[in-house]
């Protein structure tokens, strides 16, 4: 099926790891260009070609088909020595990207003294219990400077004789902050080092967005893959607690270039439980055997970081918050299997606070989090949804569970994963992203 001419944007509902990589990885072969748009090598998604698993950071998830030409917009900033790991590793397996990746040049580069500032913020906090609990990656740090004002974009690399007088001042303020015996690499060394890996990557640099210009206005499709998700969005998520991008729908405008009427259609990916890692408030959280069941089977440890995902059942506020903050046209249901064999599963249909009012709103304050109680409506379990790929083949009770998701969220379900496998999952027949979607499954 030819489908030239619909773009579809892929974005997390919840708090990350939904399995956003999975579907990209399905849809990509339909598309001509897969497009990161922001957010770092914070997020993490491990693709299984012929049975060994490859872990991309930065690189976009179309990597692995070789007719995807591969985008990284101006909002993601970039770890260029991850990359390159990421680059070797995928050239290892015989994937090779030197004629199918553009990297844009207003895209902002993450520096060692990022790095170090993320990592020393975070101690400092932890001692005052205020931790982010971030990924250590520079992630926020690289954001900051690129809103100071002091950040370095790759196409800064053109120009290698300014780059000492260009870094200075953010390695200046990095410097005082952490103070004179603070470990850190000398200005000569950062500029060096950059100069040094920043190298083999000079012809992948150029206009991204001119570039998805021109594809859009040629109609070759185009896929935009969200990373991270809604509720760590630096306006739209649980702030303080979130990343320093835009994860939501606005990010890919800001980070691509491209205007909304280039996108067609939004796929929001959400998980059948919830998890989130780092801290910050997660009314859903179970913190009993049950949560640790969810961890357990459902292998919820950090892709970047190895960390123990925290684990909770379905929040139905906060994915209905995230449904309506993207537009999304239909959801895909990931890892439904992982609830397989539990004798009951719940669904939190909304909150109780302090004075016992029942509300679905999410609060805009960290504070105010913590008077909220979890309302959990209860479903009785069900044996195994493993490798459905038929929904009349769908145990009752799954159904019904799947049947009030979807009504507390009021959004179609249009794909449902049950299992890791490719072949693992099914199209909803008959919703609004078929035509997009079918023939997915099997
Ligand atoms: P940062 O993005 O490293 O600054 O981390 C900020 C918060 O976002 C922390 O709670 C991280 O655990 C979380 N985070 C960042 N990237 C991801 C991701 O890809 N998946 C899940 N959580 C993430």
């Amino acid at each position: 099926m030819s489908l030239a001419g619909t773009n579809l944007a892929i974005l997390g509902l919840q708090w990350g790891d939904e399995g956003k990589g999975k579907v990209v990885d399905l849809l990509s072969p339909r598309f001509r260009h897969v497009v990161r748009f922001q957010g770092g090598n914070n997020a993490g998604h491990t693709v299984v070609v012929d049975g060994v698993s490859i872990a991309l950071h930065q690189v976009p998830s179309g990597a692995l088909h070789p007719g995807c030409f591969l985008v990284v917009g101006s909002g993601v900033v970039l770890n260029l020595e991850v990359f390159q790991q990421e680059l070797d590793r995928l050239s290892a397996r015989g994937f090779d990207l030197s004629d199918r990746l553009l990297l844009s040049e207003k895209a902002h580069i993450i520096l060692p003294h990022h790095i170090a500032l993320d990592q020393w913020r975070e101690v400092r906090a932890d001692k005052v219990g205020a931790k982010i609990g971030t990924t250590g990656r520079g992630i926020g740090p690289a954001y900051e400077m690129k809103a100071a004002r002091m950040g370095i974009r790759l196409g800064d690399l053109r120009h290698p004789e300014t780059l000492a007088e260009r870094i200075l001042p953010g390695y200046e303020e990095v410097r005082i902050r952490l103070g004179a015996d603070a470990p850190l690499p000398s200005l000569e060394e950062v500029v060096a080092g950059l100069l040094r890996i920043s190298a083999p990557f000079m012809r992948f640099i150029g206009d991204a967005q001119g570039h998805l210009q021109d594809a859009w206005g040629r109609g070759e499709s185009i896929l935009f893959e969200g990373a991270q998700a809604t509720l760590l969005d630096i306006d739209h998520g649980t702030y303080p607690f979130v990343t320093s991008s835009n994860c939501s729908l606005g990010g890919l405008f800001t980070g691509t270039g491209l205007p909304p009427k280039a996108v067609d259609k939004v796929l929001g990916i959400a998980k059948a439980y919830t998890t989130r890692v780092g801290a910050g408030p997660f009314p859903a959280e179970l913190l009993d055997a049950t949560g640790e069941r969810l961890r357990q089977v459902g292998r919820e440890f950090g892709t970047t970081t190895g960390r123990p995902r925290r684990c909770g059942w379905f929040d139905a506020p906060i994915t209905a918050h995230a449904c309506r903050t993207n537009g999304v046209d239909g959801l895909a249901i990931m890892k439904l299997d992982v609830m397989d064999g539990m004798d009951e599963v719940g669904l939190i249909v909304g909150y109780r606070t302090g004075e016992g009012t029942l509300t679905t709103k999410l609060p805009s304050c960290a504070a105010d989090w913590q008077d909220l109680r979890p309302e959990v409506r209860m479903f009785k379990g069900w044996d195994t949804t493993r490798g459905v790929t038929d929904p009349a083949n769908l145990p009752t009770e799954a159904r019904a569970y799947l049947d009030a998701l979807m009504d507390s969220v009021q959004v179609p379900l249009t794909y449902l994963s049950t299992g890791p496998d490719r072949a693992e999952g099914y199209v909803v027949p008959g919703t609004v992203l078929e035509p997009l979607l079918g023939g997915l499954s099997g």
